[in-house]
């Protein structure tokens, strides 16, 4: 495929743009399926789908009339008035959720944010004063000055201090941490986690971990909220991730992969939630608007249509197989993490390098938490594509860990 005449020019520094990332020396200008073209017409594999956004690939052609179809009708109207699309999106998620209503924002960010005013004002409506919410080690719930206080990463963190508070921090997967917590913290009101901890390293919250959780929130009456912005919306094979383990959150924020690319987000609540908020406590200019909605409309549609759940659970194993055995005997390969198209390897040492030499290959990957490479391809990718990542990726990784590690 060429690329448009607009798009032909070469990338270079954006000295107009803050400096808030440490970017690769490329444009991307368009992209079909799960390829990418750079602007100076360089092919990609697209293995990081705009990290979890792009569900559909690029240029689906189904999304694509969709979207110029709403784009022609509407894009944007105020939330004084009905949006009708807001409540055929809120009705579907609570159909593939079991859960009861949704408010519409336009972040990850954004959502969680949202989640924890729902925590709060659960607190306060039952008399507690200064609510406390328990999250995670290595956690990333977003980067506002609320959802970074909740991330578990001081590197986030640092800098902006003073942090709110009203967060009680724990390691995941330990049960008796939260009794803890429990024993000795009457301020409580909810838990916050990923089901699978995305920018913290592809790290899995265990099943039995999440229904005892579950467990505990109903005895102590706290809400269970479970951010699946990165893990949700079918990227392990199911709908949402905890579905696996079968529990229910109360509050469950979700953004990324819910509109395509449209910028979208959404805090879906079950019944012990979903009234918490009323008229005057929370809103957003553009959250909801017929654009996003439409996006997300028709992305679960497509996803359902396409058996797209499906597909990443079966290629997401092919690209693990594909992934072990380009890797066997590996001895800086650590650990092979995640499920679905969500896939992480985590190696023996620092590996941001890989970022730049998978471009150079063309393929494009993630690094997080420092050592591992992380996988978020659009849910379309074939079984072909899931093969042709490993067929990139491994070599490179092998060649990465056959030079001498850098001193720590
Ligand atoms: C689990 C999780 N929550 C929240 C966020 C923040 O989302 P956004 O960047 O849309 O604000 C992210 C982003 O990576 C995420 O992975």
């Amino acid at each position: 495929m060429n690329a448009p005449e607009s798009s032909k020019a070469l990338a270079g520094p954006m000295p107009h743009v803050l400096n808030t990332y440490g970017r690769l020396p490329l444009a991307l200008s368009h992209g079909r399926g799960c390829w990418v073209w750079d602007t100076r017409g360089k092919k990609y594999l697209d293995a990081l789908g705009g990290i979890a956004v792009n569900t559909l690939g690029h240029g689906h052609p189904k999304l694509v009339p969709a979207l110029q179809d709403q784009v022609a009708k509407m894009i944007h109207c105020s939330n004084y008035y009905e949006v009708p699309l807001q409540e055929q999106l809120a009705a579907r998620l609570c159909e593939i959720s079991g859960l009861s209503g949704a408010f519409f924002c336009n972040s990850g960010l954004e959502a969680n944010e949202g989640a924890i005013k729902i925590a709060r004002k659960f607190g306060h409506d039952k008399g507690i004063e200064r609510p406390e919410i328990i999250v995670y080690e290595k956690a990333f719930h977003g980067r506002s000055i609320a959802t970074l206080s909740a991330t578990g990463n001081t590197k986030v963190q640092k800098g902006f201090e003073p942090l709110v508070e009203g967060f009680v921090r724990v390691p995941l997967n330990d049960i008796a941490a939260i009794e803890q917590v429990a024993r000795s913290n009457p301020n409580v009101v909810a838990v916050f986690l990923e089901v699978i901890q995305g920018e913290g390293g592809i790290n899995p919250t265990r099943a039995e971990y999440l229904r005892a959780l579950r467990r505990i929130c109903d005895e102590r009456d706290w809400l269970l909220m479970l951010d699946e912005v990165q893990c949700g919306l079918g990227r392990t094979g199911k709908w949402f991730a905890h579905q696996w383990a079968g529990i229910q959150p109360d509050v469950m924020p979700l953004a990324k992969g819910l509109g395509s690319g449209v910028p979208i987000g959404a805090i879906v609540c079950g019944p012990r939630a979903v009234n918490v908020l009323g008229p005057g406590n929370h809103g957003t200019t553009f959250g909801g608007n017929p654009l996003a909605m439409r996006a997300g409309v028709e992305t679960l549609r497509i996803v359902e249509e396409d058996g797209l759940l499906a597909n990443a659970a079966a290629v997401g194993e092919v690209l693990m197989k594909a992934l072990r055995e380009g890797l066997a005997g590996e001895k800086g390969v650590l650990e092979y993490r995640g499920q679905g198209l969500m896939i992480g390897i985590e190696l023996d040492r620092p590996c941001a390098a890989l970022l730049g030499r998978a471009a150079d290959a063309g393929l494009m990957i993630s690094v997080t938490a420092e050592r591992v490479v992380r996988l978020l391809p659009p849910l379309i990718l074939s079984a072909d594509e899931a093969r042709q990542i490993a067929a990139i990726l491994c070599p490179l990784i092998k060649a990465f860990l056959a030079e001498p590690a850098p001193k720590a």
